[in-house]
């Protein structure tokens, strides 16, 4: 659902911007396939690769040293990181003052919203520009406004194949029974996975923890406008405040490649912890280098290292079926390529 609130109707300076960058990635279509046509020619078999990453990485810049296409393509990806952020929040600044009326009405509703100025947030997030987004996650004082209504929907949501909300509504129907009492999304950042847990589950309570602020000021704006009353809170996901067995579905979306592999590790014990005796996980995340030849991974490597991804490597590198094994959970199982979904139980005590 869409909120007045939601969906800003950009001023033409910002939406020719935006457009522009939307354009921009759409129209990088050809100069990819030169350099696919020119990987094609060089590389014989993905396994002929080094195995090494770094040597791959190395390999593959040497050998693609001659293509005309491959700086271009660089120099588009470092671009589009770089401005994406510095666009998105120009264009929001535009209509500020439209919005902040809309902002003030959706602070009065069912949700809560639990800040913890004295949190210390992990060294692996704190300070870490993700997305190359300047001041990463509370790079401005609305970016969990621009992270969720424009990067996300004016721009990602545009080219991202299958669509971004679908992927949220797939995944939270993916959970095994019809209903749930309490859920738990880890990481929920702007709300978007929590709209499809909210959506898909309506009579759960729903509970969202991450370690934004910013991103949970707009999630609780967005469920206020909906009257929701979600739960949220500022908690590190693998250490919260939470009572034992308190849940009986707790998720995440796309958090985990935003996390060094002893933090995930942390969040499936947590998980655990968290759940009642029965209850059921379901994470997902980025495709595992493990289900991709040398060719991919080298691909989705360097994507992630223009993209501002500072632990997608050791993250896409883990085994997540042995972790939520090592955690406790049973009966697991997953399912990818894209979104890599994880799910288990608790077993009954
Ligand atoms: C890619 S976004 C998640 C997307 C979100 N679930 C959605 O559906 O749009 C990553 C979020 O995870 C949060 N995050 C990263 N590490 C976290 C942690 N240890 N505990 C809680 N939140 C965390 C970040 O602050 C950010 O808001």
């Amino acid at each position: 659902m869409t909120t007045p609130f939601q969906d800003p109707k950009l001023r033409q300076r910002g939406r020719a911007s935006v457009d522009f960058l939307a354009g921009m990635a759409a129209a990088s279509g050809p100069v990819r396939a030169r350099v696919d046509a020119a990987i094609a020619e060089k590389v014989a078999s993905p396994d002929a690769l080094p195995e090494d990453l770094d040597e791959r990485l190395a390999h593959m810049d040497a050998l693609l040293a001659d293509s005309p296409a491959y700086p271009v393509q660089q120099l588009l990806g470092d671009w589009h990181g770089r401005m994406h952020g510095r666009i998105s929040a120009e264009a929001f600044e535009e209509v500020e003052g439209d919005l902040a009326p809309l902002f003030e009405a959706a602070e009065q509703g069912p949700a809560t919203l639990r800040l913890d100025p004295d949190l210390k947030a992990p060294d692996y997030w704190d300070g870490v520009h993700f997305h190359r987004t300047t001041g990463g996650w509370e790079g401005h004082t609305h970016m969990g406004y621009i992270h969720g209504e424009i990067i996300h929907k004016k721009l990602v949501g545009r080219f991202f194949p299958g669509g971004i909300f679908q992927q949220r509504r797939d995944v939270a129907a993916m959970a095994p029974r019809e209903s749930y009492r309490r859920i738990l999304d880890m990481g929920c950042s702007s709300g978007h996975f929590t709209t499809a847990l909210a959506e898909t589950y309506p009579n759960a309570q729903i509970v969202g923890v991450d370690l934004s602020a910013r991103m949970l000021e707009h999630a609780w704006r967005t469920a206020n406008a909906n009257g929701w009353n979600w739960q949220l809170s500022q908690q590190a996901a693998e250490a919260t405040d939470f009572e034992n067995e308190s849940f009986d579905l707790v998720a995440s979306y796309i958090i985990l490649h935003e996390m060094p592999a002893h933090a995930i590790c942390a969040v499936f014990a947590e998980a655990f912890r968290l759940l009642e005796p029965g209850g059921d996980m379901i994470m997902s995340d980025v495709t595992r280098y493990a289900d991709m030849d040398r060719l991919a991974v080298w691909k989705a490597d360097r994507g992630a290292m223009f993209g501002g991804e500072p632990h997608w490597r050791e993250s896409a590198s883990l085994d997540l079926e042995q972790v939520a094994r090592e955690a406790g959970f049973v009966d697991v199982t997953t399912k990818g390529p894209y979104p890599y979904v994880i799910q288990g139980r608790k077993p009954e005590a």
